[in-house]
């Protein structure tokens, strides 16, 4: 099993620096796929209400035997639920469906800027971290203009911002806002999921000089980048080899020829997060 480093974030908690999505990972499969990947060392689980699959990922962990405190377990609010009570019930309904009495991270899962209540969520999440039903708390798919508004308002600084993160879409300007305040990047579709670039040059040739694989790379890339990728695999072998990203280092220029496959237009659908909205 692979050693994960750690990372540390604005509010003092750590967590690992890979963590492992799981989005489409539902019913006796799914619960098989989440457990394999706690075996293979996952430590951090990204689930969502809006993936169905808070019970799933609540049982694998408890099959797993691994105890509570050495999982770090994320979970979203859906767009429909940001009303301020809303939130404070939904929250309340995953850590139900999940099993457990706290999250490690809870996170705001789309601004959905034109409901314009996003901020109300937002004083749910740091109401329920003063009661303790979750550690940490933040935000995804945030914009600078987002993150101003919901510390404007509560004076409280998200501990993360989950993003669309991978070579077609590096998201170098959302770095540095997030970075600049402290806010730990974290990347969605890390390897760029149906579209992950395995075949362009910058990353074949890493693979090659490395000896590792397209997808090690990419993943690897990331963390270079300081941003923590949840890649999803449901395939026991890729969810050992996503893991194993710690024992080679890339080259400034290599790091610098991926972040160069990035293109205005790289999103992998229409997920602007100025008028994408998902309830
Ligand atoms: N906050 C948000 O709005 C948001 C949005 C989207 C996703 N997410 C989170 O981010 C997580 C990851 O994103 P994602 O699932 O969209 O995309 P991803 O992790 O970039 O890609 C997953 C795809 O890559 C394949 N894959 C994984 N490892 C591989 C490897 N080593 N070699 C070749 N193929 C590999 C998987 O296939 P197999 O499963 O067949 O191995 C799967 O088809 C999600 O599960 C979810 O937790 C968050």
């Amino acid at each position: 099993m692979s050693d994960i480093p750690t990372l540390t974030l604005n509010d003092g908690a750590t967590l690992p620096a890979v963590g492992f999505g799981t989005h489409t990972l539902t019913g006796t499969e799914g619960v098989d796929a989440i457990r394999s990947a706690i075996d293979a060392g996952y430590r951090l689980l990204d689930t969502a209400v809006n993936y169905g699959n808070e019970e799933e990922v609540g049982r694998a962990v408890r099959d797993s035997g691994i105890p509570r405190d050495e999982v770090f377990l994320t979970s979203k609010v859906p767009g429909r639920h940001h009303g301020y009570d809303d939130a404070i019930a939904s929250t309340k309904e995953s850590l139900q469906r999940l099993g457990v009495d706290h999250l490690d991270l809870h996170l705001i899962h789309w601004p959905n800027p034109s409901v314009d209540k996003y901020a109300e969520a937002w004083r749910a999440l740091v109401d329920l971290r003063e009661q303790g039903l979750v550690r940490s708390i933040g935000v995804s798919n945030f914009t600078a203009e987002h993150l101003d508004r919901i510390v404007a308002e509560t004076g409280v600084t998200p501990a993360v911002n989950q993003l669309e993160l991978h070579p077609w879409f590096p998201q170098t300007e959302m770095r540095v806002t997030n970075e600049s305040r402290e806010i730990q990047t974290q990347s969605w579709s890390p390897l760029g999921k149906r579209n992950a670039p395995f075949d362009e040059a910058p990353v074949r040739d890493a693979a090659e000089a490395h000896d590792v694989t397209p997808a090690q790379v990419i993943l690897r890339w990331q963390v270079q980048l300081g941003a923590l990728p949840i890649p999803k695999s449901g395939t026991p072998a890729r969810q050992q080899e996503n893991l194993a990203i710690f024992d080679f280092t890339l080259t400034d220029d290599e790091v610098a020829a991926i972040t160069a496959l990035g293109r205005p237009d790289g999103r992998l659908f229409d997920g602007d997060p100025n008028t994408h909205e998902e309830m």
